[in-house]
């Protein structure tokens, strides 16, 4: 099992999970939050002013999968956050050790 963490652009997360329940991939768990990747800052102009925004907002994605599964979900969220512009997001791929259904107690 692994931890697939995607931080996409807000814009793009209706694609992203829509895509996601059509190839089936239905559980989830979203975040708002906010962060920066390698450019740091971003000048934004408004009404003739140069403002610096240091932290973006951000739509992180947790899904929990079969070792068989990553590679199709990694992709699915990849194609569908993509628009070649700086900012588009990272996806981090960690070990998951057990999950834990509290209804039934089943484990994975
Ligand atoms: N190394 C990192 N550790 C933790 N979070 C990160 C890291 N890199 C990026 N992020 C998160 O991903 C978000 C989007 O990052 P971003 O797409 O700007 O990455 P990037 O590496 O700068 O790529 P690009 O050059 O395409 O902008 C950031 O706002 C931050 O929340
Ligand atoms: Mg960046």
């Amino acid at each position: 099992m692994k931890l697939i963490l995607a931080i996409i652009r807000p814009e793009k997360f209706e694609d992203v999970k829509n895509t996601l329940e059509r190839r089936g991939y239905i559980p989830m768990t979203v975040m708002e939050v906010k962060g920066r990747g390698e450019q740091k800052g971003i000048k934004l102009s408004y009404r003739g002013r140069t403002f610096e925004v240091d932290l973006l907002d951000k739509i992180q994605i947790e899904i929990v999968a079969k070792d068989e599964d990553v590679d199709e979900i990694v992709n699915i969220i990849a194609e569908s956050a993509r628009t070649g512009r700086i900012g588009d997001g990272r996806i981090f791929i960690i070990p998951v050790e057990k999950s834990i259904k509290i209804r039934t107690g089943e484990e994975d």
